[in-house]
């Protein structure tokens, strides 16, 4: 048995040389992370919360991305849960943290129909307010939040998720629709600019390369051109999925947005290993949640395809974010399928790349 080892072990070394592409990289000793292959492209970040910034994902963190965004930290609810009452505390130590390791940081946002609290839309009594009051909490909001994040946040997502899910309907009929009109997203962006005038602004919105959505968020964006809102960018959302979007459907999306002189961002990168689905529903009889070969597969093709498209976009392209470290943890364990694994970032649950990170990685462009 020895003697056959003897034999063989070489030949097999030698074929298992032949499989991995000459650029293969050895992950433990590589002292590169996504942030240095794509230094001459843009930067590459991720979400998180400031349990992972206590956790043993931070040296991950350090080595792979030049960027953060908070997950949750700086949505309306938790900053301003009541009115005048302020917590910083979550968002104040991403903020440290980023400024102690040179990593620069994306806000998110600062005007959204979901995480918003109650209080903004109703007065002392629980009767709806009026245009005015609501203009007006927006703007002490945003003023709040920008102007002590000045300098410190390069970039907001302004307004988030405003246009409808019905493919007949242009703007969500959300609260903000409801009693301010279209007026609330110019106003947001008005605010946020005042307060800095140097941070780059963007809307942001997922199912951004769906044709018919596609078409409404232009519409939405070239009004607010027209109307010379102060506006830089659309946030590319990217909750994607083996299935979507196709390679013509993301160059289309990418070149219609810039064509209004907008950058884009990919804000909130992952792909999923099932279909996209919204609504919450109960996992079905024998639905499985195998990380199957041929997902593994497709996920790895789909994670190379959209990178070389970022790639060939790198003049529009400022960043691109993950949404969560890995796969140990995501949003869409449980979303919307409760009870439900999902397996959509480049890091395994135990932080190693996966087959994808290599696909991600290695290219000669
Ligand atoms: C949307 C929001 C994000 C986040 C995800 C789910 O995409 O923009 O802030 O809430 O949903 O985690």
């Amino acid at each position: 048995m020895g003697s056959v080892l003897w034999i063989y072990f070489p030949l097999i070394m030698m074929l298992n040389s032949c499989k991995s592409p000459q650029n293969m990289v050895n992950y433990s000793s590589d002292q590169r992370g996504l942030k240095d292959f794509y230094q001459s492209y843009f930067s590459i970040g991720v979400a998180l919360g400031m349990k992972d910034l206590a956790g043993n994902a931070v040296p991950l963190i350090k080595k792979q991305f030049n960027s953060i965004t908070a997950e949750n930290a700086m949505k309306m609810a938790s900053l301003q849960p009541r009115e005048g009452v302020f917590y910083w505390k979550e968002a104040d130590s991403i903020i440290n943290f980023a400024q102690r390791n040179g990593i620069k940081v994306r806000g998110h946002n600062l005007c959204w129909h979901e995480q918003a609290p109650d209080w903004l839309f109703k007065d002392h009594e629980g009767k709806e307010v009026t245009k005015t009051v609501l203009l007006q909490r927006l703007k002490t909001h945003i003023t709040a939040v920008v102007s002590r994040y000045k300098g410190k946040i390069y970039a907001w997502d302004v307004v988030n998720e405003a246009i409808d899910d019905d493919p007949k309907e242009y703007l969500r009929k959300s609260k903000w629709f409801q009693i301010c009109g279209e007026e609330f997203i110019v106003k947001a962006f008005e605010y946020a600019h005042e307060a800095d005038p140097d941070a780059k602004l963007f809307y942001n919105d997922y199912n951004t390369e769906r044709p018919e959505k596609r078409e409404r968020i232009y519409k939405l964006l070239k009004s607010l051109k027209d109307k010379g809102v102060p506006i830089d960018g659309i946030g590319l959302q990217a909750h994607w999925s083996v299935q979507e979007p196709g390679e013509d459907e993301l160059r289309t999306a990418i070149e219609s947005y810039s064509s209004l002189g907008l950058n884009i961002q990919l804000t909130e990168l992952d792909i999923s290993i099932y279909p996209w689905e919204k609504n919450k529903r109960a996992r079905r009889p024998g639905e499985s949640d195998v990380f199957t070969p041929e997902l593994e597969k497709a996920q790895r093709d789909k994670y190379a395809m959209v990178f070389k498209i970022f790639r060939q976009y790198k003049n529009v392209i400022t960043n691109v974010t993950f949404w969560n470290i890995s796969d140990r943890y995501s949003w869409l364990d449980n979303y919307p399928v409760a009870g439900r694994k999902n397996y959509p970032l480049l890091f395994d649950g135990h932080f190693q790349p996966k087959k994808a990170y290599q696909e991600v990685i290695n290219f000669k462009d």
